[in-house]
């Protein structure tokens, strides 16, 4: 494994992303980010404490294509699984990779493809308590227990385990970990908003089912929601 230490840069993902010899294992960390980047563009407060990082996944040809639409789901699953090792508090996962606590999100998690990697970056509210304009909705682990966590040691822990489950979906044990997923399902039973390319709709969210999509009920129809083509807000 390579790792990449930054005091300041701007994007671990970018980093990556733009790193022409890249091979499954190199990580890159960072105590600041200028530029740190959420999905859909959005921008993602990278204050001293987090633990923001990105890591790399090869693409492995014998696993089909679509199978890697679970791979956010799986990401997510890990993640909440390591933190539950570091505090055991009640995490929520909210479909389709964010992590609750408190109805605050603890963790932002973008994946990005480029040729025949996933770069997987993980900001994790850790040590952090200058929040900024996330305060509102974001929360640390300090936060809630006043304590502070070796950064470094709970990025070689989250990483160590995302590949240890990887390899537990590859042997084939994606149910038993859906079940596990749907046990802190953040969205099941609210109601929410669901806005697709063209429309937006309302609806109670329901179960995510196998193929990792989210079903969701609206009127006397039951709809499945694809990740990535939708954005939610809870009304
Ligand atoms: C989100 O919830 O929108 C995803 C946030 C992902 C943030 C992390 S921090 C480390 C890595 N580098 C980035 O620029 N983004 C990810």
């Amino acid at each position: 494994m390579r790792i990449y230490k930054f005091d300041e840069i701007d994007s671990t993902n970018k980093f990556l992303r733009e790193k022409e010899d890249v091979i499954e294992g190199d990580l890159a960390i960072a105590k600041v980010q200028t530029l740190g980047r959420g999905r859909r563009g959005n921008k993602w407060v990278s204050t001293e404490g987090a633990a923001l990082f990105s890591f790399v996944l090869k693409h492995d040809i014998e696993i089909p294509e679509e199978e890697y639409m679970k791979l956010p789901l799986l990401i997510g699953y890990s993640l909440l699984y390591t933190l539950k090792k570091i505090e055991n508090l009640d995490y929520k996962f909210k479909w389709t990779n964010d992590l609750y606590l408190d109805e605050k999100k603890i963790s932002g998690i973008l994946v990005e493809k480029i040729r025949d990697n996933y770069i997987i970056g993980i900001g994790l509210n850790i040590n952090n308590l200058n929040l900024e304009e996330a305060k509102s909705i974001a929360i640390s682990l300090r936060e809630k227990t006043s304590k502070t966590y070796d950064l470094e040691k709970v990025i070689a822990t989250v990483v160590e385990d995302f590949y240890n489950n990887f390899q537990e979906f590859k042997k084939g044990k994606w149910k038993e970990i859906l079940e596990k997923i749907n046990k802190v399902n953040y969205l099941y039973g609210k109601r929410i908003n669901i806005v697709t390319f063209d429309k937006e709709e309302s609806g109670i969210a329901g179960d995510i089912l196998e193929d990792g999509m989210l079903e969701v009920f609206i009127g006397d129809e039951i709809k499945k929601y694809n990740i990535g083509s939708i954005h939610i807000s809870k009304k």
